[in-house]
């Protein structure tokens, strides 16, 4: 009995403090951000295309004695754009200086970051797309010519001045590529894609993680992790350091192929990743809908979760991974669901 209610604290602590299978950086991945990140483009792992394409204008900018072009990082959350970005600045030697297209609010803001800059720097511009318009204007001659013009004063005495600026890198990462304007997008001259990992290097980054971390891992162990981490490093990092904790206090210390399946069917992280709530939603639409379409708003308080949680932080997954479909009547779950619910699929009606 008490072994029981032990383990329901420990379930509600988890589930109320954060989504376990959630690719959003939370506060408590700052902390292992730190350790786990890799440095050099050796150390990161997998991305190989990307990894060649970046290492190849590295070491033709180095040899000429120049700053590297501008860099575009695209791709989901949790795949490595910042870890990228950082990288790239160790590569070049280079100081790196951080901050994000929301914090940028003015124009004055832009030309102090940049006047700060010294030469060959990277300024590391995070969620890119949120660049407010005017901000976006005064980028455009500051990565094209290295030049920034400032209005002084106001009304009839206000004048122009150019302030010419060091040579620097721009490194710009965005979750959603599509939301920048192309004038901004053109002024990249490399652009990289970052794409879900595979099974493989995923297991290479939990094995890096936990030799980082001193724990014993066993390559089957490891794969399991691997597999239910939706091909993102930071999941794969997230579930080993809960894995880690179980292997501890339930098992012997070392995580093998069976402790990881028990811990991760006690997190309730099942073999595609999905948690309790994703399967609660193919439930819903299977089961108690029985395959009707069903509108956001109804599926969510059938959930108990508030529309926009639900459009934002679980349908993109089961959508990219074709477990929902969006039809103009509703949600429906596919075939797909069906068989990961173990259901019949029902005979379509056309
Ligand atoms: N290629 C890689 N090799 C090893 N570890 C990686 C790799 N890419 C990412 N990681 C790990 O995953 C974590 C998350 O990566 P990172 O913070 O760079 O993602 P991101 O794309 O910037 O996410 P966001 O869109 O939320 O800003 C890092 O702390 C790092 O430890
Ligand atoms: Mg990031």
């Amino acid at each position: 009995m008490w072994e029981n209610k032990e383990e329901d604290l420990w379930k509600d602590a988890t589930q109320q403090t954060k989504r376990i299978v959630g690719a959003q950086l939370t506060e408590e991945d700052l902390d292992s951000d730190r350790k786990l990140r890799p440095q050099t483009l050796n150390d990161y792992i997998g991305q190989e295309r990307i990894k060649q394409t970046v290492g190849i204008a590295i070491d033709a900018a180095k040899q000429r004695g120049e700053t590297l072009d501008h860099v575009l990082l695209f791709g989901p959350p949790g795949l490595g754009k910042t870890t990228l970005a950082t990288v790239i600045a160790n590569e070049m030697g280079a100081h790196i200086s951080t901050t994000s297209g929301p914090a940028i609010e003015r124009t004055g803001d832009l030309a102090a970051i940049l006047s700060n800059l010294q030469e060959g720097d990277v300024l590391f511009v995070d969620e890119i797309h949120r660049l407010n318009r005017a901000v976006e204007e005064v980028f455009y001659p500051a990565m094209e010519d290295f030049f920034l013009d400032i209005v002084i004063g106001k009304g009839p005495a206000a004048r122009s001045i150019r302030l010419d600026l060091p040579k620097f890198t721009l490194i710009g990462a965005t979750t959603r590529s599509g939301m920048l304007t192309g004038p901004l997008r053109d002024r990249f001259g490399i652009h990289a894609r970052l794409d879900y990992y595979t099974e493989a290097d995923l297991t290479r980054i939990v094995t890096r993680s936990a030799s980082i971390l001193n724990v014993t891992i066993e390559d089957k162990g490891a794969l399991e992790i691997a597999c239910r981490s939706r091909g993102t490093p930071r999941i794969a990092n997230r579930l080993l350091k809960r894995v880690r904790d179980y292997a501890q206090v339930r098992g012997c210390g070392i995580i093998t192929y069976a402790t990881a399946q028990e811990a991760l069917s006690f997190f309730e992280v099942d073999r595609d990743g999905l948690d309790w709530m994703d399967n609660r939603i193919l439930e819903i639409l299977a089961r108690t809908f029985a395959g009707r379409p069903v509108g956001l708003s109804t599926l969510a308080s059938a959930l108990g979760e508030d529309p926009a949680t639900l459009e934002d932080m679980y349908e993109p997954y089961l959508l990219q991974h074709g477990l929902i479909n969006r039809t103009p009547q509703g949600r429906v779950a596919t075939p797909r669901a069906y068989e990961h619910l173990g259901l019949p699929v029902p005979e379509s009606e056309d």
